[in-house]
């Protein structure tokens, strides 16, 4: 029998790199290579994972399929001089790997970031993504990310640019509504 779990990755074992970097070029090839069109080589992507959890900001969660990782996604904290920011932090690098889709990890794994970001005080969750990834903006819908904004030109792939659909989502139980637009003084 198959065994799932998700986990927030605070070290990186052989193995998990291994798997790590095979993801990545599974996803570049899939035409959502993070921010890479073409793989840029195994010595890169070691530095890469490696260097993800050395951003203190950077936070690692994973999928495992039988302990092998196949998929991740990163929670990305505001930085501390960020004060009027504090409340909103970031999903980035979020995927599954081609075989392991359609099993529900990719739900399980946005829950799991979303609850983390919860815990350390995060109010809103934002992401981008292209407009072509139509599955993952299934999954964003659904789970209640509302898209706020397009920006057209917002990867160039090969010679076509495609559009980026940025969402947000808020965290905190709707108990009392927060003002989301500058209060005017009574004078
Ligand atoms: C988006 C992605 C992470 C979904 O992974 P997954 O493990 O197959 O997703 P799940 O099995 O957890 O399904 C969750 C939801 O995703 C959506 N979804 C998944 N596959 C879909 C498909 N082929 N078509 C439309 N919606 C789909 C559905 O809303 C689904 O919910 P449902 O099962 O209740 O219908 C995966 O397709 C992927 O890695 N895509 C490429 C990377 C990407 O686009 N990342 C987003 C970058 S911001």
């Amino acid at each position: 029998m198959t065994s799932s779990n998700i986990e927030q990755i605070n070290d990186l074992h052989d193995t998990d790199l291994e798997d790590l970097c095979q993801a990545t070029e599974e996803a570049i090839i899939d035409g959502l290579g993070f921010e890479w069109l073409k793989s840029p080589g195994r010595g890169a992507l070691e530095r890469y994972w490696r260097g993800v959890l050395l951003v203190p900001e950077r936070q690692l969660f994973a999928a495992r399929l039988d302990q092998a990782i196949v998929g991740t996604a990163q929670l990305i904290m505001p930085t501390r001089s960020n004060e009027s920011g504090a409340f909103d932090a970031t999903l980035n690098a979020f995927f599954i790997r081609p075989w392991a889709r359609g099993h529900g990890l990719a739900r399980r794994l946005l829950n799991e970031v979303e609850n983390a970001a919860k815990k350390q005080k995060i109010k809103q969750l934002s992401l981008v993504v292209r407009a072509s990834q139509e599955a993952a903006i299934q999954l964003y819908e659904s789970a209640g990310y509302s898209r706020w904004g397009i920006k057209p030109r917002y990867a160039l792939v090969g010679r076509n640019y495609v559009s980026g659909y940025y969402y947000a989502k808020t965290l905190e139980k709707s108990r009392r509504r927060q003002r989301t637009t500058p209060s005017t003084k009574r004078v």
